[in-house]
């Protein structure tokens, strides 16, 4: 039987909040109603969730308790989400997180929604095999030890500033850029962005169709494995590219956007053809509603 919110509210920052028996119960609803989650903190044995529009059809349907019960109860709700506070600071659902171990994140959409720019065969080795390997490494690599309770941002931060914990780095920094790129692609994404988001492209680097072509030229640069990104530096838009494992939060930036530019993203679906594979990520799959969201966040 599929267990509802046991307590939901609002944080009054933009986001709802709610409190879950089990993350199954929360998940296989979130992904019906294509809520995402921004926050996930554990509190004993319950999980409490912060996450973002349409939260309301998505609470509609499936809150065990009516809203004046709510409101009766909102000293409790409040109580919970600042337990959340520590984890402030991701647009998406990094990872969920049971007592002892870091979870696998769902795709936000079929795994075949991106075709045929992206293929289901892509995404079952992709994240299937790939996340799900790094998920189990820094699972493997915190275990027993003073960062074992420390939320994935922290343990990236940690690792970035111990040259002796290269390993966890590698892990834990790959499980937080694949669950971002998921995010930042939907089906029938591409197009252009509006808004501040466009303004702030226009503003930096000229034209949406020059920012086009730098950060293509940035993910086809890159020299072996990697990343490209949008992210923001001392309040600029600025596109970088990062080697292997690396993540802009290592680098104080706040992303907004990446392209996995690993030959295991593109090679089963684009082979050697790179380019291909970043201009159909650029045309054809971005969402440009989750960039924007990073960019406010
Ligand atoms: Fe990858």
């Amino acid at each position: 039987m599929l267990v509802g919110c046991l307590l939901w509210g609002f944080t009054g920052k933009g986001l709802y909040k709610g409190e879950w028996p089990t993350l199954e119960s929360f998940h296989i609803v979130a992904k019906k109603c294509r809520v995402t989650c921004k926050r996930t903190i554990i509190k004993g044995e319950k999980f409490v969730m912060a996450f973002t529009k349409p939260a309301e059809a998505f609470l509609n349907r499936n809150t065990m308790l009516s809203r004046r019960r709510f409101l009766a109860g909102t000293a409790v709700g409040g109580c919970l989400y600042g337990l959340s506070a520590h984890a402030a600071g991701s647009p998406f659902s990094t990872t969920t997180r049971s007592i002892m171990a870091f979870e696998l994140p769902p795709l936000p959409y079929p795994s075949d929604a991106l075709e045929p720019h992206m293929s289901a065969r892509t995404f079952t080795f992709h994240h299937g095999k790939h996340h799900a390997a790094y998920v189990t490494n820094t699972n493997a690599l915190v275990k027993d030890t003073p960062l074992a309770d420390k939320s994935l941002e922290e343990i990236i931060k940690a690792a970035a500033a111990d040259s002796g914990k290269a390993g966890l780095f590698n892990n834990a920094a790959q499980v937080w850029n694949h669950s971002f790129f998921w995010n930042c692609m939907k089906p029938g994404g591409g197009g252009t962005p509006t808004g501040a988001l466009a303004d702030g492209i226009n503003g930096a680097f000229g034209s949406f169709t020059k920012f086009k072509d730098d950060f293509k030229n940035a993910a086809v640069t890159q020299f072996g494995s990697g990343w490209a990104w949008l992210v923001v530096e001392n309040g600029a838009l600025k596109i970088t590219k990062t080697a292997n494992a690396d993540t802009p939060m290592a680098h104080g930036q706040k992303a907004l956007m990446c392209c996995d530019v690993w030959e295991h993203a593109y090679y089963l679906d684009y082979q050697n053809r790179r380019p291909d594979f970043v201009q159909a990520f650029l045309d054809h799959l971005v969402n440009w509603d989750f960039v924007a969201s990073a960019l406010k966040g």
